[in-house]
């Protein structure tokens, strides 16, 4: 694999002290959890107009409820892949994530930036009041106490990202030594706009090309799951013998 070699090399050769890794749902993939694009993508057989969308929710709450469930369920019964765990080693490192399941806390790490929300936290749609829900609901759709619908705590399409949490990761990717950007076709905006105000060292892991590919100095053609751990043993070494 010469483009995992030569971005190991480069790693060796500027001794990244701070890294921030972007994600997107093929970190996950090695997981068992489904990616929303290409083959077998859940925006295959599902059209995010009928799910993902706060009219959606408002339409048949129901529905989009259980089709959370289903996806919650999967990620239960989950595990952290060798990508994740591997990226919970990496000192110094932000981690920026469009993914919703939760897998990089379970992994350790630490400093995570969930850009598009949780699965396995509530909102009450008239209070607005944030709770984890871990277990599978006994009747669905979910109520608040205060009677009002649950929602899933996630961004829906035409939805604004947490508040702050763009602001931050912007910065820090403009800070940092290192870029790694993991299992993301880089086409959701804001999140794939991201990687534009990089300017150092960037390195993709992705088996396919992205829409960002280019924008990297490597793009690094495989699993995550097989390809970031040499990644992170080169920058902790590279570290090590600075
Ligand atoms: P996508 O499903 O759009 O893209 C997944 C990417 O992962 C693709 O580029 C695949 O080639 C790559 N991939 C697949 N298997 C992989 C593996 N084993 N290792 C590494 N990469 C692999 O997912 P995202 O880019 O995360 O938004 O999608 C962005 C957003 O679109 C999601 O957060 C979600 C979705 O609609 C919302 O729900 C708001």
């Amino acid at each position: 694999m010469e483009d995992l070699k030569a971005a190991i090399t480069a790693i060796h050769r500027e001794r990244p002290l701070s890294t921030v890794v972007l994600t997107g749902a093929g970190v996950s993939a090695d997981s068992g959890i489904p990616t929303f694009r290409g083959e077998g993508g859940l925006w295959r057989n599902y059209r995010p107009e009928d799910l993902a969308t706060a009219a959606a929710f408002a339409r048949d709450p129901l529905l989009v409820w259980e089709w959370y469930e289903w996806r919650r369920s999967i990620v239960r019964e989950a595990k952290p892949n060798a990508a994740h765990l591997a990226i919970a080693r990496i000192p110094n490192t932000l981690v920026v994530t469009q993914n919703v399941d939760g897998l990089h806390q379970r992994a350790g790490s630490k400093d995570i930036i969930e850009l598009h929300g949780n699965l396995f936290r509530t909102r009450c749609v008239r209070e607005e009041t944030r709770r984890d829900a871990l277990d599978a609901f006994g009747t669905l759709p979910p109520h608040c106490q205060c009677g009002a619908l649950l929602r899933p705590d996630v961004v829906w399409f035409g939805e604004l990202l947490p508040v702050g949490a763009f602001e931050r990761a912007g910065r820090a990717v403009r800070a940092a030594d290192l870029l790694l950007v993991i299992g993301t076709s880089g086409v959701v905006f804001p999140a794939a706009g991201l990687v534009s105000f990089h300017e150092g060292l960037s390195i993709e892991i992705n088996p396919q090309l992205s829409a960002i590919s280019s924008a990297c100095t490597f793009a690094v053609a495989a699993n995550a799951a097989e390809a970031t751990p040499p990644i992170v043993e080169a920058i902790i070494d590279a570290r090590t013998h600075r």
